[in-house]
């Protein structure tokens, strides 16, 4: 089993790249049948969700625009709850069909604190799409979460844009921590 060592701590491999894109081509169809009159407005939330939302995107052929907003929530390898504002969003987003894209939903808290703050700018709807999905740690049981690429167990994971500590954000493929 390949591992890498990130910081100080050991990852192995939990799932290949051609296996998380084809869960990707699959939410992709999935929005794109859903959106394609909506032209909406694709919320990338960086730094996590860079990697899934180019590949998602690529694969999405409809009118629609893309921007970046920022948050972060994770100390290490712990939720800290301790949540920022979103900031960074320069697009109008009143009457517009939103769709939040990022890259996992852990305890949800913070989806739950972007959907507020969305909320108020008047959308017409939101949509939350993110490559990965830990439904044992969700705290919101009454999240909706429209597009989910993978379900996965509630171990911590880098690789494919996740970090741990800043790093190893840049694998292609997901691993998970060893224990
Ligand atoms: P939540 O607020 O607990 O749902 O956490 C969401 C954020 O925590 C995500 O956007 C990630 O940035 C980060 N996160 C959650 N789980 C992991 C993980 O396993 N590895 C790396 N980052 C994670
Ligand atoms: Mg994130």
């Amino acid at each position: 089993m390949k591992t890498i060592k990130v910081r100080d701590k050991e990852f192995e491999l939990f799932i290949r790249e051609e296996e998380i894109n084809k869960s990707i081509d699959r939410v992709a169809k999935q929005i794109e049948s859903e959106l394609k009159d909506e032209n909406p407005l694709f919320i990338c939330v960086l730094n996590g969700s860079f990697m899934f939302a180019s590949e998602l995107m690529k694969r999405i052929n409809i009118p629609c625009e893309i921007t970046f907003v920022r948050v972060s929530s994770y100390d290490g390898t712990q939720s800290t709850g301790q949540l920022k504002e979103v900031y960074g969003l320069e697009m109008e987003v009143e009457n517009r069909t939103i769709v939040i894209v990022e890259d996992i939903v852990d305890t949800g808290n913070t989806m739950k604190m972007m959907l507020k703050q969305f909320d108020r700018l008047n959308p017409k709807s939101i949509k939350i799409a993110t490559l990965l999905f830990k439904p044992k740690a969700l705290l919101h049981p009454n999240l909706r979460l429209e597009y989910v690429a993978m379900e996965i167990p509630s171990d911590f994971i880098v690789g494919y844009g996740l970090d741990y500590d800043g790093h190893g954000r840049n694998y292609p493929d997901i691993y998970k921590i060893k224990k």
